[in-house]
C-alpha cells in the first residue's frame, strides 16, 4: 500500500490518497500535510464551509501554492436533500479568510468528483486511502452509484461528528460536516462496513497553542506564509470567542490518515446519524455499550500523540 522515497536523506512514506474536501482553512492545512507525506492522486471538492465556487477556487489555489499537479474535481454544490448554512463566519466569506488572493490560473478536471472517486477506486483497488474532510455528499453519491465502492478502498478516514453530543453546528449535538448534510452522512455510515472517525470532540482535545503555532508559521516557507495569511481571520475569530487553543479538525484527521499508529486511544462502536428532531438533527449517535445488534462500523479516535501531530503540521509548512 505504501511506497517510499528518499527525502533529505530519510525514507518518507508515500500513500495513494484521495481527499474529499471543502477548503476551508483547516482543510488547507490537511492538504498541505498530505502533499508532504502522501501521493495525493486527487482532491474531490464539495460545498460546505462555503459555496462550491469558492471551495473549488481554494483547492486550485492550494495546489498552485504547493506547486504540484494534483487534479481537482468539482463535486456537489448542495447537500443531498436540504439546504444548509455554511461556515463563512469561521473561514471567511471566500473560505480562505477574505485575503483577496490572486486566483489560480488552473482549472478543475471535467470529471465529476463522485465519478473521480469511483475511477480512482478501480485504478488503485485495494491501495487507496480516502480521507473525507467535508460534508459527505460526494462520497454518498459515489456509494449510491456503486455500492461496492468500500470493497476497493483500503481505508476511509472521516472527519465528522461529535461522539458525545458536544457539537459545533446547528442543533446542539451536530458537528459541521455531518450537520451540513446528515442524509449523506447517513448513507455513508450505514453502507461503509468499517471506517475511522475523527470527531470534533477529539479535535477539542488536541488544540494547538496559538503562540507556538504562530511561531511555527513564522519559521516556515511559502506554504507557511500563505497559510498564515488565510488563517489570520479564523485565529482572530477563535481568540475572540475565548477558545483557549487553535482547533484544526481536518489536520487532526489527516494526521490519523497519514500515520495510523499516531492514535493512542480508540474504540470500535456502531455510529449512526440522526436525521430528524429539532434538537438532534445531524447528531452522531454512538452505541457506546454495543447494545444493539449492529456491528461496529467506526473506529472512533479518542487520543493521538500530540507531539507527532504537531511535527506533521510543522513539516507541512516547511518548519519541521
Ligand atoms: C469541520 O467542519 C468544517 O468547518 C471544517 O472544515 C471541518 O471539516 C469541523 O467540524
Ligand atoms: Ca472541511
Amino acid at each position: 500500500m505504501r511506497e517510499t522515497q528518499a527525502k533529505n536523506g530519510c525514507q518518507v512514506q508515500k500513500y495513494k490518497m484521495l481527499i474529499d474536501t471543502d477548503p476551508g482553512v483547516d482543510d488547507a492545512m490537511a492538504i498541505l500535510m498530505a502533499h508532504e507525506r502522501a501521493e495525493v492522486i486527487g482532491l474531490s471538492v464539495a460545498a460546505g464551509n462555503v459555496g462550491l465556487e469558492h471551495t473549488l477556487a481554494n483547492a486550485l489555489k492550494l495546489v498552485e501554492v504547493i506547486d504540484t499537479q494534483t487534479p481537482v474535481y468539482a463535486g456537489c454544490a448542495t447537500p443531498l436533500v436540504h439546504a444548509s448554512e455554511d461556515a463563512a463566519d469561521v473561514h471567511g466569506s471566500d473560505g480562505f479568510g477574505d485575503t483577496a488572493y490572486t486566483p489560480s490560473t488552473r482549472s478543475a478536471e471535467s470529471e465529476h468528483a463522485a465519478l473521480a472517486i469511483l475511477r480512482a477506486s478501480h485504478e488503485y483497488a485495494g491501495s487507496l486511502v480516502l480521507v473525507a474532510l467535508a460534508p459527505l455528499t460526494n462520497l454518498a453519491l459515489a456509494l449510491k452509484l456503486d455500492p461496492d465502492l468500500p470493497l476497493r478502498v483500503a481505508r476511509l478516514v472521516v472527519m465528522g461528528g461529535a461522539v458525545t453530543g458536544q457539537g459545533n453546528y446547528g442543533t446542539v449535538p451536530a458537528e459541521f460536516n455531518v450537520g451540513f448534510d446528515p442524509e449523506a452522512a447517513h448513507v455513508v455510515f450505514s453502507a461503509w462496513p468499517q471506517f475511522t472517525l475523527v470527531d470534533w470532540e477529539a479535535t477539542m482535545r488536541h488544540g494547538l497553542d496559538f503562540a507556538r503555532f504562530e511561531a511555527m508559521l513564522a519559521r516556515g516557507d511559502a506554504r507557511a506564509k500563505f497559510y498564515d495569511s488565510i488563517t489570520a481571520k479564523t485565529r482572530a475569530w477563535s481568540r475572540g470567542r475565548g477558545r483557549p487553543k487553535l482547533l484544526i479538525a481536518d489536520a487532526l484527521a489527516m494526521a490519523v490518515a497519514l500515520e495510523p499508529d499516531i492514535v493512542t486511544r480508540a474504540e470500535d462502536h456502531h455510529v449512526g446519524v440522526e436525521l430528524d428532531g429539532k434538537l438532534t438533527r445531524g447528531a452522531t449517535v454512538v452505541d457506546w455499550q454495543d447494545r444493539n445488534a449492529r456491528p461496529a462500523n467506526a473506529r472512533i479516535v479518542l487520543e493521538v500523540d500530540q507531539s507527532r501531530f504537531e511535527a506533521l503540521l510543522a513539516a507541512a509548512v516547511g518548519a519541521g
